[in-house]
């Protein structure tokens, strides 16, 4: 069994990072620039957040956080993204997931500019990945497959299987997936017969919320093991997969935390360097 280490990867990549933008400040370019918007103070997000400014800190990246109040208005908050819209020296703009009830999701990722969609959420943005044209690719997804690519996993002709259907990581990572000839099945909370899926697939990618929920008897020897899930279990995180047992029939696989959670903030910064070199026309 191989061990995926993303935390190892991911801070290989982010020196790169880092090297890169050091060179474009040492030419006297501006520094490139990030603001994260949090609605609330959400437990979890918290911890999301503080780790993206982290990072984005130490590669060289300005990252502020814009921390408004649980009941701010749509109204309210379409203004101040249209502000930093507007903003020449604001790069990228992401606004932390999940949103209070009263706000709509869809309407406040959209009203980003989609040059500004750091997270690749925006409609325009999840539309050009689906036409297979250059887009900006949510973070989770696109951490993964740079994962795989650095340990140079081929996923043509492989049996891949996702466990989830969202618009952060299942829907978007088979579709990266498909792109590289895998076959891809999608499974989610009304799949009949998970464990047939499982049971036949090379490659799976867990991205469930459900703490332990992948078990050995799912799994065939020598699968690939991609798990998404952050839980906390008695205080310890844990992932969507029973890793201890799971690991045993693995040939690679992700651990929870230092796997799949630092490859994200990575492809989450390479993304905003992205957009960063269209603004200044690099
Ligand atoms: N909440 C959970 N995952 C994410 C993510 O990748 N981006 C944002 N903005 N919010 C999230």
């Amino acid at each position: 069994m191989i061990l995926l280490d993303g935390l190892k990867i991911s801070k290989k990549r982010n020196e790169e990072l880092k090297d890169k933008i050091d060179k474009l400040i040492l030419a006297n370019k501006r520094q490139p620039k990030l603001i994260i918007i949090q609605v609330g103070n959400n437990p979890a997000s918290n911890s999301y957040i503080k780790s993206k400014i982290k990072n984005s800190t130490l590669v060289g990246i300005d990252a502020s956080l814009l921390k408004y109040e649980e009941d701010i208005t749509e109204e309210e908050l379409l203004n101040k993204i249209s502000l930093l819209n507007l903003d020449h020296s604001i790069d990228g703009i992401l606004v932390q997931l999940p949103l209070p009830k009263h706000l709509n999701e869809r309407k406040i990722l959209d009203s980003i500019n989609y040059l500004k969609d750091v997270d690749g959420f925006h409609t325009y943005n999840s539309g050009l990945l689906f036409q297979k044209q250059r887009a900006i690719h949510a973070a989770t997804p696109e951490g993964i497959i740079n994962l795989l690519n650095e340990y140079k996993i081929k996923v043509e002709g492989l049996n891949a299987v996702v466990i989830g259907r969202s618009n952060i990581v299942g829907f978007p990572i088979s579709k990266l997936l498909l792109d590289l000839n895998a076959t891809v099945t999608i499974c989610h909370s009304k799949t009949k017969n998970l464990k047939f899926h499982t049971k036949h697939a090379d490659l799976i990618i867990a991205a469930i919320g459900k703490p332990l929920f992948l078990t050995k008897d799912m799994v065939k020897k020598g699968v690939i093991i991609i798990d998404v899930g952050i839980n906390r279990l008695e205080e310890k995180l844990v992932g969507d997969v029973d890793f201890e047992n799971v690991k045993t029939k693995a040939s690679y696989i992700t651990p929870v935390p230092k796997g799949v959670g630092p490859m994200t903030v990575n492809a989450l910064l390479e993304n905003l360097y992205k957009l960063y070199l269209i603004h200044e026309n690099l």
